[in-house]
């Protein structure tokens, strides 16, 4: 842990963050969540998904603070490839690179999610 704490904290502050085998530029993914770095074509993420990847328009919004980074990407894709089908995501997700997936992704993980399990709910 000693030398690894430093580490991630140099690769934090160099902007570079990774989350298993997915590496990518959080400050870079911030950007494009708010919009401050547009893509064509692309709603800004922080529209549907809130500012800090919590809030959600509807219950049907999916939380993404939090999430894997892994997941994040296999989600994106799973738009674009077909095997998830959504009318909303689609087009968002059909204008993102793998890099912007990336970077986007581990934006999300890095924020601190308000996801939670039953664990609160089940007692015994
Ligand atoms: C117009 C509203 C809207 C915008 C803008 C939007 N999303 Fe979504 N997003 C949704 C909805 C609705 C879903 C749930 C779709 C479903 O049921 O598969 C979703 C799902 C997702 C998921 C899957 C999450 C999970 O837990 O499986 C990811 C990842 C995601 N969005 C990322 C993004 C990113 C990145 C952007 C910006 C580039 C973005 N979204 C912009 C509405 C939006």
């Amino acid at each position: 842990m000693r030398t690894i704490v430093p580490t991630l904290s140099l690769l934090l502050a160099a902007g570079v963050a990774a989350a298993g085998n997915v590496t990518g530029d959080a400050d870079r993914g911030r950007r494009i969540h708010l919009g401050e770095e547009q893509i064509a074509g692309v709603a800004a993420c922080s529209t549907c998904h809130g500012t800090d990847g919590n809030a959600t328009q509807a219950p049907t919004f999916p939380r993404l603070a939090g999430q894997y980074a892994e997941y994040l990407v296999y989600a994106l894709e799973s738009y674009t490839n077909g095997t998830r089908n959504n009318a909303i995501m689609l087009p968002i997700a059909s204008g993102l690179t793998r890099k912007d997936m990336e970077d986007l992704a581990v934006f999300y993980a890095a924020q601190k999610g308000d996801l939670r399990d039953l664990s609160e709910v089940i007692t015994d």
